[in-house]
């Protein structure tokens, strides 16, 4: 039988995503997030999915707070850390847990428009289309390896929460099909 990595979710806000993952039945082990109340972790209280917080201001860094994130997944047996929706990027103290196998997904055709206003950026910016990316993470902001990714059409009159919502029901599919081929690999 093929082994199946253990998978931990990372999340900030609404966890639109995380709940794609929940609803294509992947196994999560655990969802830690930045942020206190955050939708996201309701969502996983109602799945059954251990949760913990780890807010910057309770730890003296963010290598502590990354150190103790990556012992509590750890602990709860991930070994592949999806990121869906966090808002910080992650220490090398983090990363290095867990080489290779931490995954984001963002809303815009990496390498364009990365950072956090990626789609007010795109909008901006005029472009004809935009999309959705799941890749590595690395240090940099939204900067390691494409593993998929697939374009969405900017529409005469989008707003940026008209354009994000079609982005967000490409990436409740390609994010499903990426973690469940990584965790299968
Ligand atoms: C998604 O669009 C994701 O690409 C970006 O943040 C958004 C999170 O949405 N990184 P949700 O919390 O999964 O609904």
């Amino acid at each position: 039988m093929t082994p199946v990595l253990g998978v931990g979710v990372l999340v900030s806000g609404s966890g639109s995503n995380l709940q794609a993952l929940i609803d294509a039945e992947i196994e999560i082990a655990a969802v830690a997030s930045n942020v206190e109340g955050a939708t996201a972790l309701a969502r996983a209280t109602v799945a059954g999915i251990p949760t913990a917080v780890f807010a910057l201001a309770d730890f003296r860094n963010r290598d502590e707070r990354d150190g103790a994130m990556a012992e509590w997944l750890s602990a709860r047996g991930v070994e592949l850390v999806v990121c869906a929706g966090y808002m910080h990027l992650l220490c090398p103290v983090f990363l290095d847990r867990f080489p290779g196998r931490v995954v984001n997904v963002h809303p815009a055709l990496l390498p364009a428009f990365p950072g956090a206003s990626a789609v007010e950026d795109a909008l901006s910016a005029g472009a004809a289309e935009t999309g959705a990316t799941v890749h590595l993470v690395d240090e940099g902001v939204d900067t390691g390896a494409v593993l998929r990714q697939e374009a969405v059409a900017v529409i005469p009159g989008d707003t940026p929460a008209t354009l994000h919502a079609r982005i967000r029901s490409v990436e409740h599919r390609l994010l499903p099909e990426v973690v469940r081929e990584l965790i299968a690999s």
